[in-house]
């Protein structure tokens, strides 16, 4: 099975992909993910997209299409995967849809701009294996270790006051035509991504008939 997870930044994306590869033993791939670990390695790409990534703004097309196209060919994707972070705009859609690349489902998490401001604000992520916490809303059971794999908790660059509004911004003029663009092929599933964490881990399992 191949599911796309769309939403506006913070809204919970990394969060419920998570649950559904846990549950459908399928793995996340994350192009958002993926870059964090080029730069925190400073790798030639993570020296390259840097930049790009701490301001906000999307990494060009060509680089970010490439690093995923390139991911996808790994073994560990043949049985389904579930994408997130990507397309971020049409030119990016389209080339899923030249690379004969489709989705059985196409899930948008669609939350209010309040919301998901002060749920950013309280994010800390794994630095070793990404999992996501909130120390509002979902709280590690030791603070700043992971619950998963014991690793640190850290907050990301670009959780910045400034950064989050630039990143909206991109998300509206650019991200929200994509969403139209699968809701027009009529392949788009909304939940209401302003529940709770686990209201919204049943209402996908349920659209996914894995309930
Ligand atoms: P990316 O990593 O994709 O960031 P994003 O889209 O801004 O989304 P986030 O990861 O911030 O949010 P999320 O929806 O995953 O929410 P989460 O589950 O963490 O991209 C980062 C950057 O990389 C981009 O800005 C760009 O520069 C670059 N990039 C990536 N892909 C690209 C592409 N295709 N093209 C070009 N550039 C690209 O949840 C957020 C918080 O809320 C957590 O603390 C969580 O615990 C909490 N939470 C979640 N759900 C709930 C709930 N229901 N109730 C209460 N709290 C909740
Ligand atoms: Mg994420």
């Amino acid at each position: 099975m191949k599911i796309l997870i769309l939403g506006a930044p913070g809204a919970g994306k990394g969060t419920q992909s998570k649950f559904i590869s846990e549950k459908l033993n399928i793995p996340h791939v994350s192009t958002g993910d993926i870059l964090r670990k080029e730069i925190s390695l400073s790798t030639e790409l993570g020296k390259k997209v840097r930049e790009y990534v701490e301001s906000g703004k999307l990494v060009p097309d060509e680089i970010i299409a490439d690093i995923l196209l390139n991911e996808l060919k790994n073994d560990i994707y043949k049985n389904g995967y579930i994408l997130d972070g990507f397309p971020r705009n049409l030119n990016q859609a389209r080339i899923l849809e030249e690379k004969g690349i489709a989705f059985d489902k196409v899930i948008l998490i669609d939350a209010s701009e309040d919301e998901i401001v002060k749920r950013l604000s309280g994010r800390r992520v794994c630095k070793n294996c990404n999992a996501v916490f909130n120390v509002y809303y979902n709280k590690p059971k030791v603070d700043g270790i992971c619950d998963y794999c014991g690793g640190e908790l850290i907050q990301r660059d670009d959780d910045k006051e400034e950064v989050v509004r630039n990143r909206f911004k991109v998300f509206y003029e650019q991200t929200m035509p994509v969403i139209n663009y699968y809701e027009q092929k009529g392949v788009l599933i909304k939940v209401n991504g302003n529940n709770s964490l686990d209201d919204i881990k049943n209402e996908i399992f349920s659209l996914l008939g894995v309930g």
